[in-house]
């Protein structure tokens, strides 16, 4: 089918290109300067016209401590694009799945949070992402799914795996926070997931299949583990590796805060969607081994 995909270069809608092909779906990209999520009037004209099924939504401003000294566009961006293009999906009978991050909870919690936990966002990112999950709800809920998942990496964009590996090339020893925990979840894992959901949307109206929903990968780690697993992939292919200094979060400050506990417990998603994505650490091998090949 013909899924629509808000986004240009981003790490989840590059994913969904790539790996739409296999099961026999076409993405539709819908991506600035035309489409722009903050220039809302550009919004239901470009939806109309992809002629999509389906609609995901895998746009955001997702600068996490630029956004707080830009709340205006990171608002604009999270929550009224999102917000304008579920109306819009809502209106031409579509399914919409949107993504949102852990970055909705603020990290107190001693275990995986699931999808009833109170949200508490600690920075203006997180709070401009609740705000977009309570837009869509608002605009479409009987067509919607939220998928929040959490520390996204891939070979494309910019993400944690390519500036540790670019760290790496450039010093013995890195310091890394050791005191935030969660689940590094693969771009290319996620757009499999994600159009298991729109698919099942668009065969079964079914009230359960909406509404939100955690997805990443199994399995849990600090940013000073998963740093730690990239450097000993990136060995054993003969790239750069750097020795990683466990560091407390107060060690490392940073414009907004983030949470300590970023784990999400993704039981609902098996038990009603049928989707698990695989452990971060059989997910990671091979997306270092794409960012050390050589580029033809
Ligand atoms: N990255 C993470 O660690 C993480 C963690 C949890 C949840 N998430 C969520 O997962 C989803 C996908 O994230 P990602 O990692 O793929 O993000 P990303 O690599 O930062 O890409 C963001 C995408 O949003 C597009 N975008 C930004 N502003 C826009 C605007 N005004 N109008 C239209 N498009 C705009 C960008 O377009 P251009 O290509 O034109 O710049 C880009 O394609 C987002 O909803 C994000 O909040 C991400």
């Amino acid at each position: 089918m013909r899924l629509a995909v808000t986004g240009g270069k981003g790490q989840v809608v590059t994913a969904l290109i790539e790996r739409a092909g296999s099961r026999g779906h076409e993405i539709v990209p819908l991506a600035r300067p035309e489409f722009d999520l903050a220039q809302i009037e550009t919004i239901a004209p470009l939806l109309a016209a992809s002629g999509a099924q389906a609609v995901i939504s895998a746009a955001a401003y997702t600068a996490v401590d630029k956004a707080e000294a830009e709340p205006d566009l990171a608002f604009a961006v999270n929550a009224a694009g999102p917000g304008a293009l579920a109306q819009a999906a809502a209106e031409l009978g579509l399914p919409l799945v949107h993504l949102s991050t852990d970055y909705v909870f603020d990290g107190t919690k001693a275990a995986p949070y699931v999808e009833t936990d109170p949200p508490h966002p600690l920075g203006v990112y997180g709070a401009s992402k609740l705000a977009g999950e309570e837009a869509v709800l608002a605009a479409h809920p009987a067509g919607s799914a939220i998928l929040r998942t959490s520390w996204v990496y891939s070979p494309f964009g910019a993400n944690f795996v390519k500036t540790m590996l670019r760290l790496a090339g450039e010093r013995e020893e890195l310091g890394v926070v050791a005191d935030q925990i969660g689940n590094p979840t693969s771009a290319l894992d996620i757009a499999d997931g994600v159009m298991s959901v729109a698919e099942r949307l668009v065969a079964d109206a079914s009230a359960e299949l909406r509404g939100v929903f955690h997805m990443t990968a199994a399995g849990e780690t600090s940013w000073a583990g998963f740093a730690q697993e990239i450097f000993a992939h990136s060995a054993r292919l003969g790239g750069p590796s750097a020795r990683v200094q466990p560091i407390a979060t107060a060690q490392y400050p940073t414009p907004a805060s983030r949470p300590a506990n970023s784990r999400l417990n993704c039981d609902k998603l098996a038990r009603v969607h049928g989707v698990a994505l695989q452990d971060w650490r059989s997910a990671i091998g091979p997306v270092v081994a794409r960012l050390l090949a050589p580029t033809p």
